[in-house]
């Protein structure tokens, strides 16, 4: 079977686990600190601004839990969205309301956004769709113009780049996925950078019971009742541990490597489907922007989507359409109107397997088999 996605895990996780399993000490500790100074450096801002969590839907529930919205409250976020974004929205009392998409890259242009933005809008959340850094720049002017605070869904999008500054920190937050199937992985974990150092410290707090502190070891050196507890509001516990975070800093320097082959994949793809009849590529990004490329989607005539992708498994090849568009599931009440853009590109897209294990071959492998299920689904009409 060749797999959509693939995580790398190597001798340098391995080693860098079996160090913790040494110093027999799993929890929040010395490596959590380690890999959030890390990925704030990654970042180019300071450690205080990142709390390593233990999902990346842990750092969407508690964006959204630190704006304290209301009923009444909207969210903007393009539809074709992670289900936990919506879930996030939904269950902090706020009413997700579903913008449109370019076609094409899936992403919001500002005018999506601007079309679903009422004076109720508390919220956008934006993604950045395959890798490819969206429209951030102007979504963040208008954000900061309009008074509403700006979420980075960045879990796709952990290299990427718009003009030298690293995605995630146009908004006022933003949050990264590092699960099994992410470019970056830790197994289960997640990271939140939040751009106020007050909300940063109040997220920390919320990650972590709602704790001002530690009651552990290190504060009984300091304190005469380390055992007492300082709560100024209740929280949650979805912090990450040194188990993952070590997994993690070995993967944070790894990174650029895994993005190097997934661009030179990427390049194998276009080259190898550029003479294919029906299928459209990835758009470039537009100068300026540098993609992570965590999926490598093309799109095909209507009707034809569906059979190739069977076709495809049969073949032993995984392909999938993310993100299924969230304005049709009844969960979420079918906020939105028209979006013609997402309608479109949910009937034709796929994406096919990009990871860094696949080897030239693999590619070729994948791009003959989708030769011989486009032909033939040309060929046949549903
Ligand atoms: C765009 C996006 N946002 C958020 C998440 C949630 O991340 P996690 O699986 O770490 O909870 C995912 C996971 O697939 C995702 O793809």
């Amino acid at each position: 079977m060749i797999n959509l996605f693939q995580p790398q895990m190597g001798a340098e996780e391995l080693a860098a686990v079996s160090e913790v399993f040494e110093d027999q000490w799993l929890g929040h500790g010395p490596r959590t600190a380690a890999f959030e100074s890390a990925f704030a450096d990654h970042l180019g801002v300071g450690a205080e601004h990142v709390v390593f969590l233990n999902s990346g839907t842990a750092g969407l529930f508690l964006a959204l839990e630190s704006l304290g919205l209301r009923p009444g409250d909207e969210v903007v976020l393009p539809s074709p969205s992670f289900l936990a974004a919506a879930n996030a929205v939904q269950l902090s009392g706020a009413r997700p309301v579903f913008c449109d998409t370019d076609e094409r890259t899936l992403n919001p242009a500002l005018e999506h956004v601007e079309a679903a933005v009422t004076p109720r809008t508390r919220a956008v959340i934006a993604l950045h769709y395959g890798g490819h850094p969206g429209d951030i720049v102007r979504i963040a002017g208008h954000c900061r113009e309009r008074g509403i605070t700006l979420i980075e869904d960045a879990a796709c999008s952990v290299a990427s780049r718009v003009d030298g500054r690293p995605v995630g920190t146009f908004g006022d937050l933003a949050m990264w996925s590092f699960d099994a199937m992410k470019v970056l992985v830790t197994g289960d974990g997640g990271m939140i950078y939040v751009k106020d150092p007050e909300s940063a410290a109040r997220i920390r707090r919320l990650a972590y019971h709602g704790l001002t502190r530690s009651s552990g070891l290190g504060y009984a050196r300091v304190s005469a009742r380390w055992w007492e507890m300082e709560v100024p509001e209740p929280g949650r516990r979805v912090i990450g541990n040194d188990l993952t975070a070590a997994i993690g800093a070995v993967q944070l320097r790894r990174l650029p490597g895994f993005v190097a082959r997934r661009r030179e994949i990427v390049a194998l793809y276009d080259s190898e489907l550029s003479t294919l009849e029906g299928v459209l590529t990835p758009p470039a990004p537009p100068a300026g922007h540098e993609s992570t490329h965590y999926f490598y989607w093309i799109q095909l005539a209507s009707g034809l989507r569906d059979r190739v992708a069977r076709d495809l498994l049969n073949d032993g090849i995984y392909t999938t359409f993310r993100y299924a568009p969230l304005h049709k599931v009844p969960a979420y009440g079918h906020a939105g109107g028209e979006l013609p853009g997402v309608e479109r590109a949910s009937e034709r897209t796929l994406c096919l397997p990009l990871h860094p294990g696949l080897s030239d071959g693999d590619v070729r492998t994948v791009v003959s088999s989708l030769r011989r299920a486009v032909g033939a689904a040309a060929r046949t009409p549903a």
